[in-house]
């Protein structure tokens, strides 16, 4: 019987990068703390906090840390992949904390191109989910108006309030045809719209892979959150193409009980899911099967 995992699986790139970079600090012996849980899994979060990793949930908590003087040792603060508006930068700056910066490369262009447009002037639009932290993030970096909006009936309603120009710009894990046929609304509104398409090929990719694999296997093993709505996403399409797909969170969820006639056992993960969980779980489909 063969294991394969499927080529995009767990981590995205700027994920691990975060996850990488709270591993480094932790190990010159500081004191972190992450804004906001570093990834969306409790397991990753528990085992930093067993570690000494502090997280602060909000803006709140990180003005209630004493200020740090000239001098002194100061505790680190990580910025995680999704970013957080500029006022926290300045926060931290004012309380003498040291920021490390682990925002994801492709979101932090997002910030680059909204503090831009809107210093010329132009009204920024972001396609997204208004709640999601990295939308916050991306809202703090605008320097004019903004709206934000995440469905077709939103986008059919705006109104622009004066004459200016509009950027449209995405969250990075938003749909791509349901960006595009909100962009196609605003197109048909006649108004001066530029759009930059700023999703992630990340969630694609991993998405492709797994359907990929789930059309050979004979069963599929997805791992992820329970919360998780990439993870969901992914069982979904493992479902349409195996009939024998597990959506588990950790090993001890996994009841198998694998006929002789299974050749090929798949194996998937969401955005959130470490490869120490990936590797336990193969690991112990091949020792036990
Ligand atoms: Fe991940 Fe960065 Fe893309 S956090 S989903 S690689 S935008």
């Amino acid at each position: 019987m063969e294991i394969r995992l499927a080529e995009c699986a767990g981590f995205c790139f700027g994920v691990r990068r975060a996850v990488d970079t709270v591993y480094e600090q932790l190990e010159k012996g500081k004191t972190i703390y992450t804004y906001g849980p570093i990834v969306h899994n409790e397991e990753v979060v528990r085992e930093l906090a067993e570690k000494g990793v502090k997280v602060l949930e909000n803006k709140d908590a990180l003005k209630m840390l004493p200020n740090c003087k000239a001098g002194e040792e100061s505790a680190a603060v990580i910025i995680r992949a999704h970013g957080v508006p500029e006022e926290i930068y300045r926060i931290l700056e004012e309380k003498g904390l040291e920021c490390i910066d682990a925002t994801c490369p492709f979101v932090k262009r997002i910030h680059k191109i909204v503090s831009r447009q809107s210093e010329e002037g132009n009204h920024i639009v972001i396609v997204g989910n208004p709640g999601h932290p990295e939308v916050e993030g991306i809202v703090g970096w605008c320097r004019g108006p903004v709206t934000v909006l995440e469905e077709p009936l939103e986008a059919e309603r705006f109104v622009l309030p004066n004459d200016r120009k509009i950027c449209i710009v995405s969250q990075t894990t938003f749909n791509y045809n349901k960006f595009h046929y909100i962009v196609e609304i605003f197109e048909k509104k006649g108004y001066n719209v530029s759009v930059v398409n700023t999703i992630c090929s990340a969630t694609e990719e991993r998405q492709r892979s797994a359907r990929t694999l789930a059309t050979e296997a004979d069963v599929m093993i997805v791992i992820g959150g329970r919360h998780s709505s990439n993870t969901r996403k992914l069982y979904e399409i493992c479902s349409e193409e195996c009939a024998n797909t597990y959506f588990i969170q950790t090993l001890d969820d996994l009841r198998l009980e694998l006929p002789k006639t299974v050749r090929l056992v798949g194996i998937t993960a969401g955005a959130s899911t470490p490869n120490k969980l990936i590797e336990e779980v193969q690991n112990y489909v091949r020792i036990n099967f």
